[in-house]
């Protein structure tokens, strides 16, 4: 059976009934500001279609990982006025995730009307791995909209989890994807089905083992493979090369050596290196040969000279996927070498190649360098959701969605 809609559901009419959001609104804060409102600008165009037809909205959301009990510093208060100023209309904000506030607010909600609950993870039988727990929680969420009520699926950078706001609340109502979820999962099946070649993926980010999978899987797809970012050190060490003080998983070396011994002609790592004394913005910048990284220093950027030669690989591309930035482009001194491969991709997007950006700190990476949004062809809200699917795993979100 097929996912139904957003526009199945609006055709079924929502006028007075109680809908139930989930959205991802999982934005990154520096000390209580939205650094990148990537999430919540994506989440609008569903909310704004349901609260302009009449419904009674209830969004339900995370925020980081708390540990299962309220948070201050998890809460989504800065969220919640945020998606009002997007949305141009007030979002209440619940005290409580399913409680007495939860509860009260959503019964006195009128048509149009949108509330948000305080953070799903803020209740510890979200993430729970206990079947009936989660199923608990899910049926407070069903109370707070109604036994006619429905649920629409919108969190596309959560669809990857088993929790009982992404997938519990699912088997309780009726259930519809939303518009972001419809567009992310489109985009992806192109990518996966009708890959045109060359197909260039480029992957950074910090941690080999929260990437093994997908290299393991697009080394065979892809015809080349970039590494950079926190990871590529661990594949430098596996070539032998020493790596000063930068981020080393000794646990992945032998992994990545195998990984060098199959797909060498497929995976590309940096030659040059932005090395520094330490990781911080101030601390002075240095570009040295990927194999002669001092003793005490460590890489926060791949160099120039691979900024060109990843630039020669993606402009012959026709498909290209880019996960993970190639440094710490938080600090302008360590942003060349992500600014230069994103620039990369885009002129390739001009050449008519399907570019996709996936990931949360990819996508925050081309809005915070001021890279043009549509210069891409599409930016995913996804990071591990994007990863798994590519990976070939099934997304319980999406899966019980066609239930
Ligand atoms: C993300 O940031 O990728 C999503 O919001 C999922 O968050 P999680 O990894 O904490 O489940």
């Amino acid at each position: 059976m097929g996912i139904k809609s957003l526009d199945d559901l609006l055709s079924e009419g929502v006028t007075g009934r109680g809908v139930l959001v989930r959205s991802d609104l999982n934005v990154p804060l520096d000390d209580g500001s939205i650094t990148d409102p990537g999430r919540i600008i994506a989440s609008v165009p569903t909310l704004k279609a349901l609260s302009d037809a009449g419904a009674k909205v209830v969004v339900t959301a995370h925020l980081g990982r708390p540990k299962g009990e309220p948070d201050p510093k998890f809460s989504l208060a800065p969220v919640a006025a945020a998606l009002g100023e997007r949305l141009g209309r007030h979002v209440q904000l619940a005290g409580d995730v399913v409680g007495s506030d939860a509860l009260a607010r959503a019964e006195g909600l009128t048509d149009g009307d949108i509330l948000l609950l305080e953070n799903i993870r803020f209740d510890g039988r979200e993430t729970s791995k206990d079947d009936a727990e989660r199923l608990s929680l899910a049926r407070a969420l069903v109370e707070l909209v109604g036994e006619d009520g429905a649920f629409v699926s919108d969190g596309f950078g959560v669809v990857h989890r088993k929790q009982a706001s992404v997938y519990d609340v699912a088997t309780l109502l009726p259930h519809y994807a939303g518009t972001l979820v419809a567009a992310e999962v489109k985009v992806l099946e192109q990518l996966t089905s009708s890959t045109e070649k060359p197909y260039a993926v480029v992957l950074g980010g910090s941690k080999v083992s929260d990437k093994i999978a997908v290299i393991e899987n697009l080394a065979t797809k892809a015809d080349s493979l970039v590494i950079g970012g926190g990871m590529c050190f661990t594949f430098l060490a596996a070539q032998g090369l020493s790596v000063g003080s930068s981020l080393l998983e000794e646990s992945m070396v032998d992994t990545c050596r195998k990984l060098l011994d199959t797909y060498g002609d497929v995976l590309h790592l940096p030659v040059d290196i932005v090395v520094a004394e330490k990781f911080a913005a101030d601390s002075p910048a240095e570009t040295v040969a990927a194999d002669k990284i001092p003793d005490g220093k460590m890489g926060l950027d791949v160099g120039p000279e691979s900024v060109k030669r990843f630039t020669a690989l993606l402009s012959n591309a026709k498909t290209i996927f880019w996960n993970g930035p190639m440094g710490v482009f938080e600090f302008p001194a360590f942003a060349a070498g992500t600014k230069g491969v994103a620039e990369a991709i885009v002129a390739a997007t001009g050449k008519g190649a399907f570019s996709v950006v996936g990931g949360g700190d990819s996508a925050a990476a081309v809005r915070q360098l001021g890279l043009p949004e549509d210069g891409f062809s599409h930016i995913s809200t996804g990071g591990g959701a994007s990863l798994e699917y590519l990976e070939g795993k099934e997304l319980p979100g999406i899966q019980i969605l066609s239930d």
